[in-house]
Order: structure tokens, then sequence, then C-alpha cells
């Protein structure tokens, strides 16, 4: 049975004459008072995100441990609680209607993802199934809360894999159905651009984002809430995966994903000692590529002869555990000679500087392109778990300084997949009216939920449509944006 075409955030109500926030306090009181007597808990700043647990790794980060001493306001009354399932982390927070955390738990599929070398949906949908119960506990727990005191319910519907994806929703409306609370089905990339909002409160639209991801590489105009321009987007790989796949060749521990093994090891390396070339050079757009570069790093790496053929006596000489290590094909990092290790040094500072120099050369015509449509941006957003790049975020830095704008960076712990950007994205949409009634509390377990793995977030900026575009848009489901633009149309 499918869901009705209402499941997400665009059974919008009425247009408010108050402010969007009062409407919808206003519209759910009587679900409130019945359901929800104790909305204002006490909530002791200890419980808010800094509590560590053997069981999940859990992110912490200060700078949201103290909670905003200002006068309490209604959105000091909403409590959200985000889950985040789209691919390999398990997540979930609880935050409240002023941006302060109360708790975010990540439970992460690395060992997995260093013994395969990717996501597989299958093993990543059993692993979420595995943990998500604990997870979405855990972020109770720290915050001190039960289900009970909850005011709505944001989940991930995508894009993303859809058996990881179910899983999150699957539990969302289990909770949101048996304790009668709204839901909002949040677009993982939306989560991921409005999480800085969050972190830096000046930050209004119009603004310019960079979302770097394992799976997406966008470059977005955001003109304001649920209104995205794509500015370019990746024709082949993001760079994320360009990053796990340049981990993997050089044989680094990948059970902190590839990313932050390469920026390690590109520390000690000579940048300018391999010739990469820089993608799509000729193409005057913003779109990207990164299938070329990774062809180019695995060519460097057979020609430096780097000890490939070590893989066979690995694998016959190395524990058992050995896979889980680091990749099967090359001699691990930990076991390569001195010399051996120079040369994969070289390697991962000189993929990286070009992987993001084509970053750099994008955002420059982004800003300018975004300027002509918005003359009022301020703002660059770099989000997505390559945000968390000290290196990216320097050059980055330099770009937007040079065009007179600001850089916005979320810490590192709200970069790569988390709980509270979607958290965050329900309170902001919740704000706007844009929610769903709750589920019914007796949904078979067997329903067939109408999620949404292939959804852009924006509609095509049409002077930047690139020849070079891939023309994959099968099962691709209409924009975010467009969606939201139809519904306000429908609007009385
Ligand atoms: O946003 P995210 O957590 O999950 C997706 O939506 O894909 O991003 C994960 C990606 C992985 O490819 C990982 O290697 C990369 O972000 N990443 C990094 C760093 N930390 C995570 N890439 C470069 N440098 C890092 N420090
Ligand atoms: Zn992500």
């Amino acid at each position: 049975m499918a869901l009705s075409s209402r499941f997400w955030r665009l059974n919008l109500f009425p247009k408010p004459s108050l402010s969007p926030l009062q409407t919808t306090l206003k519209s759910l009181k009587p679900l409130r008072q019945k359901l929800c007597p104790i909305l204002s808990l006490p909530i002791s700043s200890s419980s808010s995100l800094n509590s560590s647990n053997s069981l999940f790794s859990t992110s912490k980060n200060s700078a949201f441990s103290e909670p905003h001493s200002r006068t309490p306001s209604p959105q000091d009354d909403l409590i959200v609680l985000g889950i985040e399932t789209s691919c390999d982390d398990t997540a979930a927070a609880i935050v409240r209607g002023n941006g302060e955390i109360l708790s975010q738990v990540v439970s992460s599929q690395a060992d997995l993802l260093a013994q395969y070398g990717g996501v597989a949906p299958k093993m990543a949908e059993e692993a979420h199934l595995q943990v998500i119960d604990k997870v979405v506990q855990e972020a109770l727990d720290k915050a001190k809360l039960t289900e009970t005191n909850l005011s709505a319910v944001a989940v991930t519907i995508g894009p993303g894999l859809g058996l990881c994806l179910r899983v999150g929703v699957r539990k969302a409306r289990e909770i949101a159905g048996s304790c009668n609370l709204p839901i909002i089905g949040v677009h993982h990339m939306e989560a991921h651009a409005l999480v800085a909002r969050l972190t830096e409160r000046e930050l209004q639209f119009p603004f310019v984002a960079l979302l770097i991801s394992g799976g997406h590489n966008l470059l977005i105009l955001a003109r304001d809430l649920g209104q995205y321009v794509q500015l370019g987007t990746t024709i082949d790989d993001a760079v994320g995966e360009a990053y796990d796949k340049t981990a993997k060749w050089l044989g680094l521990d990948l059970r902190r994903s590839g990313g932050p093994a390469i920026e390690e090891l590109a520390r000690e390396g000579d940048a300018k000692s391999v010739k990469f070339s820089t993608p799509m050079k000729q193409h005057k757009d913003c779109n990207f590529s990164y299938a070329g570069l990774k062809t180019q790093v695995r060519l460097a790496i057979e020609s430096k002869n780097i000890d490939l053929w070590s893989a066979i006596l690995a694998i016959n000489f190395y524990p058992p555990n050995f896979p889980m290590l680091c990749s099967n094909t090359t001699i691990p990092l930990s076991s390569a000679s001195s010399e051996d290790r120079r040369i994969r040094a070289d390697i991962a500072a000189s993929f990286q500087r070009v992987a993001v120099l084509h970053l750099e050369e994008r955002c420059e015509r982004a800003i300018e392109w975004a300027l002509k449509i918005e003359p009022s941006v301020k703002h660059l957003v770099v989000s997505g778990g390559v945000a968390s790049n000290q290196y990216v975020r320097s050059r980055l830095d330099q770009v937007v300084k040079k065009n007179s704008l600001q850089l916005v960076c979320p810490p590192p712990c709200l970069c790569t997949d988390n709980g509270v950007m979607v958290a965050w994205t329900g309170i902001e949409n919740f704000c706007m009216g844009r929610f769903d009634p709750p589920p019914p509390a007796d949904e078979p377990e067997d329903i067939v939920y109408e999620l949404r793995p292939r959804w852009p977030l924006g509609e095509e900026y049409a002077e930047g449509r690139s020849e070079a575009r891939s023309m994959r848009t099968a099962r691709m489901h209409p924009s975010l944006t467009s969606m939201i633009q139809e519904s306000l149309q429908q609007q009385p």
C-alpha cells in the first residue's frame, strides 16, 4: 500500500496571519495539551551534547553546550527529534526551537565501509536496523526527555539509499504515531545547508552553498527556505568519493572514512610533486567531475610502483581483520617503508590540491552567478562531510575573501551526517507550517513509504546547464523547490 502523497511537509497549513511560528504552535495546541503536557521541561546544561558513550561515537561541540542566555521565546517550547539514516550513519538528535542542541548521537558504519570499500545497501540497512532504537533512545536519555516531551519528529526522506531511508522513516513514524506528533520529511542536502543557520545566527537568505559529501557535490543559491537554484552539480562522482577511493588505493586506515586519512597524510607530502590536471577546465560552468581525477590517481599509484604486489602477501600474512584496517589492494601505510610512505604522502597531497582547486574554481564562478541573481548575497556556506577538511576550509576562505563575502562552515561534527541538521531543518520548516499531521498509531509494519532516493534540491540554473552534464534523470523526483512552489501556488 502506498502512503498518500501528503507524506511530507507540503501539507501546508493555511497561510498564517500571525507569525508562522505562533500559527503553527496555535494549530497544534489541542494536540500538545492532550499529549505533551510538559513541553517546557527544564533542561540542565549538562544534558547538552557533552556526555560520551562507549556504544556510539558521539560528536561533541562545546560551542553548543551552554544554553543561550536570553529571554525565552515561543520557539524555546519546541522540541524536535531528528533522525538521519540516508547512507551509512545512524544518527539522532534533539534540538530546541531556539537552536539549543539537547543531545546528538551518531553510530557509524565505518568498519563495514573499511571492509567493503563502499556502502553496500543491504548491509547498511541491516546495520541501521541493529542500532536505530538504541541511537534514538540514547538521544532521548542524553536530553533527559521521553518521547512524550517531543513537539515533532523530523526525518530524512531523501536523497539516499532507499533501504536505509526506510529504517529512519519507520522509526520516526512509529514515534510520531504513538505520541500523536506532527512529522517533517527532510531533504538531506537542505539539512546540510541549513544547519549553518543554526551555528551562525547572522546567516540570512539569500546565500550561496557548496555542499560536498560522499555522494553529492552541489552548488546552490539559497534564496529562501525551500527556494533553491542549482548552480552546479557533479556529472559523475562527488569529491568525497574521490577522497575515499584515493585513501583505499593508498592503503590508508579507512575506519574514520577516507577523507580524514587523506587530509592527515597530505600534510606530510609535497602537493606539487605529482602533476594532476584540474577537471573540466574547458567547461565554463559550475559543474563538477571527479571520475577523471580518480583515474589519474590510480595511474599515478601504478606508475610510482607502490607495492601493489604486496597485496597478495598482505592477504596471506596480515591478521584476519586485515581488510578491516585498510584496503586489500595495497600494503597498509603502517607497514610501508619510509620511501614508500613519502610517495603516498606526495600523491595524497597532490590529489588534494587539485581536488580542492576544482572546488575553488567552481565556487568563484558560482559566486559571480549568484551575485547576478541576488546582489545581496553575503555568505558562502560550505557543508557536508568534506567541509570538515581544514585545507578545504582555508582555500575556500581565500576565495570568499577575494569576493568580499564571508565563509560559514559548521563545526566538523555538524558537517558530516548528523541528526542535528535534520532536527534543525525540521524546525525551520515546522515554523513555516510545512509539516504533516501525525501518522496513525497502528500503521502496519510492511507499509510502503514514499521515499525519494533521487531528489534534486533546486531547479537547474538555465545558464549553468553543461553539455557535459549527465542526463541520468530516470526515476528522479521533482525537485524540492518545484514541489514547494507548486504547493504554494495551490494555496488559497
Ligand atoms: O556528508 P557525509 O557525512 O555523508 C554523505 O552524505 O555522503 O560525507 C561523507 C564524506 C566521505 O566521503 C568522507 O570521506 C568525507 O565526507 N570526509 C572528508 C573529511 N571528513 C569526511 N573528506 C575530506 N576531508 C575530511 N576531513
Ligand atoms: Zn550527507
